[in-house]
């Protein structure tokens, strides 16, 4: 396995963490850190457990052990609510957003789910995503799919992450969209945010990425810089199946 430690103060740490769904264990014992401004990408295949991951980690689903350590706190057991406001801040697969709401309300309620009033905060993902401003508006319905998608994200940034963490944003969306969609958490981390990033697109996310874990049925197969990921064995079997040769 490929060395997991590396430089920086850790934002997120997730600890031996097992997650069931009734009695069948899905994710069995996964521990990986997320440092300050760093962009972490969790690869795996379909059904590995991913999701299942960010949802327990969010306080949206339960978890059956394990410890998780945020800035510093011991959020295990706090509410989603807690944890967002806490700064950690989930965009569900699929984006998700109120679509008979305006563009604008969408955004808001990301930053008051944040805690955050203060209406000022739209301004920079406005300039970031100036489809949302032309559109601010509108009924969030009226949107492409991509479009949702960058409010899905937009919604996120409104909450004043410190850490973001992105669900598939690519799911069924044109290749330039999910460029612009990596562009801009890449530029969030050039400002201090930390990503933590589920992606399907491996090649895409390595390459905007700094670490990678690699998720193999519910546990950690094994974690490397991006660059060393790129075209690793490792890689191949875990998206291949094939065996590891070195
Ligand atoms: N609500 C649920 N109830 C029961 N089992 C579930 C539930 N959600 C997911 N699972 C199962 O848990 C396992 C992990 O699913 P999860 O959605 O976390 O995978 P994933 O890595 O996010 O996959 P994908 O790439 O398809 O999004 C799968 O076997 C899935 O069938
Ligand atoms: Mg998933």
């Amino acid at each position: 396995m490929l060395a997991a430690n590396r430089p920086g103060t850790p934002l997120l740490e997730v600890d031996n963490l097992h997650v069931a769904y009734g009695k069948a264990e899905v994710v069995h014992g996964v521990s990986f850190t997320v440092q300050r401004g760093e962009f972490v990408v969790l690869l795996g295949r379909n059904g590995a457990g991913k999701s299942t991951i960010l949802h327990a980690i969010s306080g949206l689903i339960p978890k059956r052990a394990g410890t998780v350590t945020f800035a510093g706190v011991n959020v295990t057991r706090a509410s989603a609510r807690d944890i967002v406001r806490a700064g950690m801040v989930q965009v569900l697969e699929g984006h998700r957003v109120f679509t008979s709401l305006s563009v604008e309300d969408n955004l808001l309620i990301g930053a008051y789910s944040g805690a955050i009033t203060d209406r000022a905060v739209l301004e920079p993902i406005y300039e970031t995503f100036p489809e949302l401003a032309e559109r601010r508006h509108q009924q969030a319905s009226r949107l492409s799919g991509g479009q949702q998608q960058i409010l899905a994200v937009g919604q996120g940034m409104a909450a004043k992450p410190a850490l973001l963490i992105l669900d598939e944003p690519s799911g069924g969306l044109a290749p330039l969209v999910v460029d612009r969609i990596l562009d801009v958490a890449s530029a969030l981390c050039r400002t201090g945010i930390a990503v933590l990033l589920v992606e399907q697109l491996v090649e895409k996310a390595l390459r905007h990425a700094s670490f990678g874990y690699l998720l193999e049925t519910g546990r950690i197969g094994g974690a490397g810089s991006a660059a060393e990921l790129q075209d690793s064995a490792l890689l191949r079997r875990v998206y291949l199946g094939g065996v590891e040769v070195d």
